[in-house]
């Protein structure tokens, strides 16, 4: 039986990724690459609706790449690809674009988020088509799972919105894809200000990265911030900085909640950071070791992201071939 398509996209958007990223969505794509036909996408389009350093970008998109790879994406099992080495998802997006409605795309609230502090009028017509383009990214791939965190599920309702009017319009074309939402739980909170969720424009020590050394994490783990009263319990409410540890101890060792605060529970919080602070050396080492490694031989990985890109292409290209011929483009020769 042939597996189900699965796809998903990340911005190149930093030099490095965060235990979020890591916790809350990688190592859930990474599992789910036996049950799917997964395509992993690097979305370079999507970087530039707002302004990139060009030598920057290039050096981002190499170093998420080689991230993903270090953490569990198996390029033997999923297409792992740069969004723009694929034309297929600009030209379908452009026709999706013209059956979106002006009103319908002006209600995604990332845009409204991402234009608050500095106003609409600053933003870039890119950044308004941003969640076209992403629904393109996905209908290309015929994929039944989209994973995503909780904040995409209004882009992911929209790709299915496209879909079901497109279909209805010009005959059945897409598959009308599932968005796969992480579980709350799976939400990593910022070491220094813990209700905010961890990301990377948040407090830089606040901040776990893949790629930084042993010595910073263990720093960043020592100086978490916690409470005064001294117990080890687990209570986002009262105690938001050390259930947050917990839940970071939990998701990197795989032990569970009860068992952790079984141990530590009466012992203060210097142990509880000291210990945490190693096993997150012990799961984020290996991985920036083996990210350094294959970004120093750069030949290599663009040759990985050249096989990507090339099975992408052969499902991409299908597809748009036949939603062209749909509305009505006469075949080129
Ligand atoms: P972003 O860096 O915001 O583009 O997110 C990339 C992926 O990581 C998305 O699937 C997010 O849902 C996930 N993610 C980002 N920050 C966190 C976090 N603090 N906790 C859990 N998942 C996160
Ligand atoms: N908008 C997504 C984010 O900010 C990234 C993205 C682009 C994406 N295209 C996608 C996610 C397609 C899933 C599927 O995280």
């Amino acid at each position: 039986m042939t597996k189900p398509n699965l796809l998903s996209g990340m911005q190149p958007s930093a030099g490095s990724l965060h235990l979020g990223n890591y916790l809350g969505a990688l190592v859930n794509w990474a599992s789910m690459q036996d049950a799917y036909n997964a395509f992993y996408c690097i979305v370079d389009l999507h970087a530039i609706t707002v302004p990139q350093d060009p030598a920057e970008l290039r050096a981002n998109t190499r170093r998420t790449a080689a991230q993903y790879i270090a953490a569990g994406i198996d390029t033997d099992k999923s297409a792992l690809f740069v969004q723009s080495h694929v034309p297929a998802h600009a030209q379908l997006a452009w026709v999706l674009q013209c059956i979106t409605g002006m009103g319908e795309a002006g209600r995604m609230t990332q845009f409204k988020d991402k234009t608050q502090k500095n106003g609409v009028d600053s933003a870039s017509v890119g950044l308004y088509t941003y969640p076209i383009l992403q629904a393109a990214d996905i209908l290309l791939y015929q994929p039944k799972a989209v994973p995503v965190g909780e904040d995409q599920r209004q882009h992911i309702e929209l790709t299915r919105d496209l879909a079901i009017r497109f279909n209805s319009r010009f005959g059945d074309t897409f598959v009308v894809p599932e968005a796969a939402i992480q579980k709350e739980n799976a939400k990593i909170y910022d070491l220094q200000n813990p209700t905010a969720k961890m990301s990377k424009s948040g407090d830089p020590k606040g901040l776990v990265n893949i790629m930084d050394d042993n010595a910073t994490i263990v720093k960043k783990f020592k100086s978490a911030v916690t409470d005064t009263d001294g117990e080890i319990r687990f209570d986002r409410e009262a105690k938001p900085g050390v259930s947050n540890l917990l839940s970071l101890f939990s998701a990197m060792t795989g032990r569970s909640i009860e068992d952790l605060v079984g141990q530590y529970a009466g012992g203060g919080y210097g142990a509880l950071k000291g210990d945490l602070a190693e096993a997150a050396v012990a799961a984020i080492e290996p991985i920036r070791t083996r990210a350094e490694e294959l970004l120093a031989d750069a030949a290599q990985l663009d040759a990985i992201l050249a096989d990507g890109a090339a099975r992408a292409n052969e499902v991409a290209e299908a597809t748009l071939a036949k939603v062209y011929d749909r509305v009505g483009f006469i075949a080129a020769r």
